[in-house]
């Protein structure tokens, strides 16, 4: 019967072989928008859920940096968390980058006071300028050093703790070495992003490793990275049944759509919701600069043409790329 009624779903392609789509999406599945520093804030993630309404039930929110200014609250600072600002039905999660456990504990005692009930902690990124400064994924080889500031951080905060990671620096050696740590400490949550930071973006996601290492944490995994497509998706879902919380970044940059396509809820006027998605960012949204970099994704998704994508760059005014935009969508 129920191999019967898998023949009323489409086929999906996995690993070489045809599976039937039997419902992946479950109702204890969520979706998390990624943290994308200068792209996700809280401009995008609100005309995200007015556009594409319950498409995304989270949003970790780009990190705060302890170095940004003072330790003291200013509103600059917070901008992106105020609750003014932050109008949508996303459950929003802060992020905080550093390795200061005092300033760690500054921001998540602000955070809290701000009303949110959980942060996450950036020891994940790759970027070269973070990881000079012994931040983000630079502390992954140094498991006593994240040791004792989780210890020292968990101790003195009342908000949930969650941490953001890859599987290493140079060598996966490191996730394993922070196994314990993991287990051993309150964190709310793990969002796993497999590859190691040398990696950047290139190489393909390792996930043997990923399944690996899932089975030796006691604690919520949340599966970060490369989710393009619906099949993406539907691949990493039969692989790993057992998750039910999935972080995308680029690819709802490239295809805002996708994370209803995932849910399946279908839309008919694509375009046009993206134009209306790109209205929404131009109301709020002055930079010219921020705008060619949201188009170099969102043309990807639309399949323009590289002569049509240089014309976009060649824009001088947000006037001339608004207009771009609207005469060729
Ligand atoms: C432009 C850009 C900015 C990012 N900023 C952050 C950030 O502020 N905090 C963070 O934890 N990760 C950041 N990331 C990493 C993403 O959150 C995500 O882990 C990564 O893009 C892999 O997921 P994806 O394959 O779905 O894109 C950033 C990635 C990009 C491309």
């Amino acid at each position: 019967m129920g191999y019967e009624l898998n023949f009323l779903y489409p086929k999906v392609k996995v690993e070489n072989t045809f599976v039937f789509n039997t419902r992946l999406w479950t109702s204890k599945d969520k979706l998390i928008m990624a943290p994308m520093h200068t792209l996700t804030g809280y401009v995008f993630r609100n005309a995200f859920d007015n556009i594409f309404p319950q498409s995304i039930d989270k949003a970790i929110t780009p990190f705060i940096s302890l170095t940004h200014g003072n330790l003291e609250f200013s509103k600059r600072k917070y901008s992106d968390l105020l609750k003014e600002n932050n109008t949508s039905t996303i459950e929003i999660i802060p992020q905080v980058l550093g390795n200061d456990p005092k300033g760690i504990i500054e921001v998540c005692n602000t955070v809290f006071q701000l009303g949110y009930k959980e942060i996450n902690w950036n020891i994940g990124c790759p970027n070269q300028r973070v990881m000079k400064k012994d931040r983000g994924a630079a502390l992954l080889k140094d498991t006593l050093r994240i040791e004792r500031i989780i210890s020292e951080v968990i101790e003195k905060i009342q908000i949930q703790f969650s941490i953001k990671i890859r599987l290493g620096d140079q060598s996966k050696e490191d996730i394993y070495r922070l196994i314990p740590i993991i287990n051993q400490y309150p964190i709310n949550n793990v969002i796993i992003h497999p590859r190691l930071a040398i990696d950047s973006y290139e190489k393909a996601v390792d996930l043997d490793s990923f399944e690996d290492v899932i089975k030796q944490i006691n604690k919520r995994i949340v599966y970060n990275g490369d989710i393009f497509t619906k099949e993406d998706f539907s691949t990493l879902k039969l692989r790993f049944p057992q998750i039910n919380d999935w972080m995308i970044g680029r690819g709802l940059l490239f295809n805002p759509l996708l994370p209803s396509e995932i849910k399946s809820i279908e839309y008919v006027d694509k375009k046009e919701r993206i134009l209306a998605f790109h209205n929404e960012l131009i109301k709020e949204t002055k930079s010219l600069n921020k705008f060619k970099e949201y188009w170099n994704y969102f043309a990807v998704g639309l399949s323009w043409s590289q002569e049509k994508l240089n014309l976009l760059f060649q824009t001088q005014t947000i006037e001339e790329l608004d207009n771009l935009v609207k005469n060729n969508i």
